[in-house]
């Protein structure tokens, strides 16, 4: 018997001690405004940190009713499982023959790292909007192999930083405006925010910093950003924004004809289109799934470039934008601010303009180059489409190769549809900041698409495998190089969340990323390779200047 119980104490000592020790960190139940919410909980390898929590689908508003702004959660009692992932708000498919998703879907996701030593607190807080024109998305990002796009993992383990994402409402259901008070607008930008002040209201019972809150997205979600960062209602709400792909001033971020499409998806459902309110009321009663199919983005034999098409963006409603984004700068002006693009991000849509830009085999004319020109220069006619044209063939020479042609369409597209707007916002962000400061950047580690001419860069979305940590994720998929520009992304990310400079913070990062000002126009180049050479100037400066001040002195058509 007392051999046993000298054998029971050698246990205790060596196994149960051990395990008080290494006892997991968890927040377990935490109280939200809404009730009690329970994640999972996660053993991580030895690295970094060495738990996560995880929360998925937390209610941040109620059900969805259609047209109308979201509205508060009412709440519930009991602790609610926090464990899977809720649907996303309705949308058409890919394939825009059905619908998926659903009304109730205004939920976040949270993932919070834990160190051995005990729960975590004051961290800084990251939310994501994700793009998708404004058409498709959701909170967890698509799904290969159960994992998941916007898995917030990575970000929060290598940068300790807390990472949220959300849904909100797109196509029809989340923009249809009639342009007047019947249907207003922006439900999605108003679903964004009320996300953003959930999280501002609740997440220091999950161990973040209220005061430390920095938004991020890319493409529509990059453009949403800035909106929420020009809005009013977000004053004080955000500290810090990061902008990748997209911003308030680019051409389809602003519906400027809302009415023109809400009369096309009535008469699609057959509701009355000559009375506004009549209108409204008809579609209030209408499936949600008709009114989803009742746009339809056509992707082949378009009459002008894609960017025309997108029809179900944020609006100017003199309310939650109150004015023209360009005019609202004063809005963001305690905001620090990274905003940049990839280097070939007008690449996607230059392929379903002018599919023959990825066919080796088959060839473009100055001709083809010159048409495009014209239908995106369809507001100054045909003085604009020479203009625009002369400039972006003047280093074409005699007779110029098939592959400087079609590098020249993507850069036209690039510029148009991403840069300059980026170029624009920088600029209006840095001379009407107070203390936000502002960072500009390039993304160029080219695209892995093996179809496309060995002449890409990086293509639009490109960027998002490596913020969101996927060669660390699934490295047999990724080089060590990939490992290079997601280690690097999310070190200057995280550091920014942390400080308001990519530079500074727990993150070890190759090169200083110096700050954007009008006078240096300095910016990073992000790649495999980041030196003091990747620190460059006036970013396409020439084209830039031509299409904010050449371009726009022509008259209108
Ligand atoms: C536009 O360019 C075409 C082709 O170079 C030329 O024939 C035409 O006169 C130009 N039009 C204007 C208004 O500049
Ligand atoms: C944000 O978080 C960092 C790191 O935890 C901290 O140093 C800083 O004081 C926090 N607050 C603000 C407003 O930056």
């Amino acid at each position: 018997m007392v051999h046993i119980m000298r054998l029971w104490n050698v246990l205790c000592l060596t196994v149960a001690c051990h395990l008080v020790v290494v006892h997991a960190t968890t927040l377990g139940v935490v109280h939200t405004e809404g009730g009690m919410v329970e994640g999972i909980n996660k053993k991580l390898g030895l690295l970094f940190a060495d738990y996560i929590d995880i929360f998925k689908g937390i209610p941040f508003a109620a059900p969805t009713k259609v047209l109308e702004k979201p509205e508060k959660h009412p709440g519930w009692t009991g602790t609610l499982k926090a464990k899977d992932f809720a649907p996303r708000c309705m949308q058409a498919t890919l394939t825009q023959t059905d619908v998926r998703g659903s009304l109730d879907c205004l939920y976040l996701n949270i993932w919070v790292p834990q160190s051995r030593k005990g729960v975590s607190t004051h961290l800084p807080v990251m939310i994501w909007i994700y793009g998708g024109a404004f058409l498709w998305g959701g909170g967890m990002g698509a799904n290969f192999l159960n994992n998941y796009l916007y898995d917030g993992e990575e970000i929060a383990v290598r940068g300790k930083v807390i990472v949220v994402t959300f849904n909100y409402r797109v196509g029809p259901l989340g923009f249809l405006s009639t342009g007047d008070s019947n249907s207003p607008g922006n439900y999605g930008l108003w679903d964004q925010h009320m996300a953003i002040a959930w999280v501002k209201r609740n997440i220091a019972a999950f161990g973040g910093d209220p005061d430390n809150i920095t938004i991020f997205g890319e493409s529509a979600g990059a453009a949403s950003v800035s909106l929420q960062t020009l809005s009013p209602y977000n004053l004080g709400k955000i500290k810090r924004a990061i902008s990748q792909s997209g911003v308030g001033m680019c051409p389809w971020a602003i519906q400027r004809d809302p009415l023109f499409w809400a009369k096309n998806v009535a008469r699609n459902v057959g509701c009355p289109t000559e009375d506004t309110a009549a209108l409204v009321n008809c579609l209030k009663i209408t499936d949600p799934r008709a009114i989803t199919l009742g746009y339809h983005l056509d992707l082949t034999k378009l009459a002008y470039p894609l960017v025309h098409y997108l029809a179900f963006s944020p609006i100017i409603d003199g309310d939650f934008i109150p004015d023209e984004p360009v005019k609202l700068f004063h809005n963001a002006a305690d905001i620090d601010y990274i905003a940049g693009v990839n280097n070939m991000d007008g690449h996607l849509f230059t392929g379903v303009d002018l599919p023959v830009i990825n066919q080796p085999l088959h060839k473009i004319s100055p001709d083809d180059v010159y048409k495009l020109v014209a239908g995106l220069t369809l507001q100054k006619g045909v003085e604009g489409a020479n203009a625009t044209y002369s400039i972006y063939t003047q280093d074409w020479g005699g007779s110029p190769d098939q592959e400087t042609m079609k590098k020249t369409v993507v850069d036209l597209e690039t510029d148009y549809i991403f840069l300059v707007p980026t170029q624009l916002a920088l600029a209006q962000h840095q001379q009407n900041a107070r203390s936000g400061k502002t960072y500009s950047y390039l993304f160029s580690h080219p695209s892995r698409m093996p179809v496309y001419p060995s002449w890409t860069g990086a293509d639009h979305a490109d960027d998002l495998q490596y913020v969101f940590g996927k060669p660390f994720a699934t490295p047999l998929g990724y080089r060590p190089q990939d490992r290079d520009v997601a280690g690097a992304m999310i070190a200057y990310w995280t550091n920014f969340a942390k400080t308001g400079d990519p530079s500074q913070g727990e993150s070890s990062v190759s090169v200083p990323w110096l700050r954007y000002t009008v006078e240096s126009g300095q910016y990073l180049e992000i790649n495999k390779k980041i030196t003091y050479q990747s620190v460059k100037k006036n970013l396409r400066s020439p084209y830039v200047h031509f299409w904010s001040q050449t371009y726009q002195s022509l008259p209108n058509k």
